[in-house]
């Protein structure tokens, strides 16, 4: 009954919002699957490239909500297609992923120093502060990216960024950031390096939220997908302007329109690369708070992410004693904003609430309340940004095979 009508919803909503096909990267035994022309494919990373028709993304959907997962597939711009041929688009992608793969194989593990301030700024992360900010996020109805006023919530969140960065002693920015491809802005707080303002740690989530198939169901609490991560990084920012300032820039950003595939990042991180900007790590937060595998577990995903920055992220768990008990997990495909600035060839880290198997499975339903979520879980992601910020954000560290290592 409940199929049916999600079914009946997203053929309605589908006609509305997809006139014509789409360009899409999914996995390529789903592709196959529901009869897809494939246009370029991967073998090594299981993911196709393919124009797929309203009746295809259905069934797509389908597919992969049968498998556990979410909707399964990154929509790709027109405009990103008229520059690059679309077999381009994988070939750079295993390109990528060949090369990381070379620069593992030769990574001796990372010690790290211990940096007091750091140690000594972690204890100041508190995990009440985001059980508050998930429960404002989570009462919005909904924070779709398809709404009728789809930034009631950005412009909130935007306003409590200017008061939370009033007291602040260093040069800032924060702007709402507009899209081709979606009607919802980004946010983005750029905090001005010191020293070396041109190189860029970056810290994001997104803050839209999505509820059935093409966002069919009326409410989106969307408490775990994504206020979770949204909020994780807010306490992340709120402890670290009271730290001085950072050498290199850090950049927060609440993207927008991830659930309708991964809109917003993919347009920014589209941007940085054709400014040529030195982004020295990603780090994404996207579902932080539900213990799905055990309090404390967190699933470093391994792929679209950066083998140097999982072995730092194995690190600083051991330096800062911040008490993840981390296993590797994938998540098999382009499953967050993290994979768009993968695409353009940045270092990426994706910690995840617990592995794939185990994560909350009212993700994208009504029932992505507060009542299952851990605030101590969440907070592990905190301490993991807070960091982030402070190690990288001092640091002239960044990838092995980079010159400047
Ligand atoms: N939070 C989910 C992604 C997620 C699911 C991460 C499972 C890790 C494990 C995210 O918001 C989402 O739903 N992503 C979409 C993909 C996107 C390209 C539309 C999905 O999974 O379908
Ligand atoms: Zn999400």
């Amino acid at each position: 009954m409940m199929h049916s009508a999600f079914v009946l919803g997203a053929m309605l909503l589908s006609s509305l919002s997809f006139a014509k096909s789409v360009p899409v990267i999914a996995d390529l035994p789903f592709l196959t699957k529901v009869g897809a022309k494939l246009e370029a494919k991967s073998t090594s990373l299981n993911v196709g490239f393919a124009r797929i028709t309203e009746r295809q993304q259905i069934k797509l959907f389908e597919l992969s909500h049968a498998a556990g997962r979410c909707g399964g597939f990154e929509a790709i711009s027109e405009s990103e297609l008229s520059i690059t041929h679309a077999s381009k688009v994988l070939e750079q992608l295993e390109a990528r992923v060949k090369e990381d793969e070379r620069v593992a194989a030769s990574l001796r593990p990372l010690t790290r120093a211990i940096r007091p301030e750091i140690a000594a700024a972690l204890p100041a992360l508190k995990a009440d502060n985001i059980a508050q900010t998930v429960n404002w996020l989570s009462s919005y109805p909904s924070r779709y990216n398809k709404l009728p006023n789809p930034n009631v919530h950005v412009v909130d969140f935007e306003a409590k960024l200017k008061a939370m960065l009033a007291q602040y002693p260093g040069a800032y920015t924060i702007g709402q950031i507009s899209h081709q491809r979606t009607r919802q802005n980004s946010l983005r707080l750029r905090l001005e390096g010191k020293s070396r303002p041109q190189e860029i740690v970056v810290l994001g989530g997104h803050l839209d939220s999505l509820s059935g198939f093409y966002g069919s169901g009326s409410r989106a609490p969307g408490a775990d997908d994504n206020a979770s991560g949204s909020a994780s990084l807010l306490e992340a920012l709120r402890v670290l302007i009271t730290q001085g300032i950072p050498e290199r820039s850090v950049e927060f950003f609440w993207y927008a329109g991830e659930e309708s595939g991964l809109l917003g990042s993919a347009e920014i991180a589209q941007q940085y690369k054709a400014a040529q900007k030195d982004v020295v790590a990603v780090l994404q937060l996207d579902m932080t708070s539900f213990p799905g595998s055990g309090e404390l577990v967190v699933g470093n995903v391994s792929d679209f992410t950066s083998p140097w920055l999982r072995q730092y992220l194995v690190s600083i768990n051991s330096t800062y004693a911040l008490g993840a008990r981390l296993i590797d997990d994938r998540c098999g495909y382009a499953c967050s904003d993290h994979a768009s600035w993968y695409r353009q060839g940045y270092p990426t880290l994706m910690p995840f609430e617990s592995d794939t198997d185990n994560m909350n499975d009212r993700i994208h339903t009504e029932g992505d309340v507060i009542a299952p979520l851990s605030f101590t879980h969440s907070l592990v992601f905190a301490k993991i940004a807070l960091v982030i910020a402070m190690d990288l954000g001092n640091s002239v560290l960044r990838a092995p095979s980079s010159a400047a290592n």
